[in-house]
């Protein structure tokens, strides 16, 4: 038997110059602006931590990784979400269904860099690009600092 489960996240961080962009692992070069964070601020994969920490109701992203341990600064946020997949998966028989997620950022245009964000979301993961849908939308101006993301995910726990 299995029960299907939602999972939900967001992030936000603000947005600096001479900081990298990073968005699903993917460095967005072109950017003239990074985000300003105790790790390397990738809002996605925060987001898609949560979604997933939710998921099977554990605690969220700050209580396995405090921002004010300095042991966790400048941690890559692909690791973070790799260890937290495994420490569910030691207690859970997960199979994720289907991630979904927006990216809210004003520049740059984000529409080339879905595929890539996808295929590199779906290898941390296991899964395939298939299975995970990236859109973008602007702040229509009100955040030009900003950048934002909420991510939501299916999942079955196996019982
Ligand atoms: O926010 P807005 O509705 O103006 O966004 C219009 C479209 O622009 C989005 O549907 C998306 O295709 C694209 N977009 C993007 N990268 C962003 C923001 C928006 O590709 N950073
Ligand atoms: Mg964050």
């Amino acid at each position: 038997m299995s029960n299907l489960r939602v999972g939900y996240g967001e992030d936000a961080h603000k947005l600096v110059t001479n900081k990298p962009l990073i968005i699903g692992n993917v460095t967005i070069s072109e950017s003239v602006y990074g985000t300003l964070a105790h790790s390397d601020g990738d809002v996605l994969l925060h987001a898609i931590t949560d979604a997933l920490l939710s998921s099977v109701a554990s605690q969220d992203i700050g209580y396995y990784f405090p921002p004010s341990n300095p042991k966790f600064k400048g941690m890559s946020s692909a690791d973070i979400l790799k260890d937290l997949l495994n420490i569910i998966k030691a207690s859970h028989k997960v199979e994720i269904l289907n991630v979904v997620a927006v990216v809210i950022l004003d520049k740059p245009k984000l529409g080339k860099y879905r595929q890539e964000i996808a295929q590199r979301v779906a290898e941390l993961l296991n899964l395939e690009a298939n299975q995970i849908g990236v859109t973008f939308k602007t702040s229509e101006g009100f955040a030009p600092e900003y950048i934002q993301a909420r991510a939501t995910l299916l999942l079955s726990v196996v019982l």
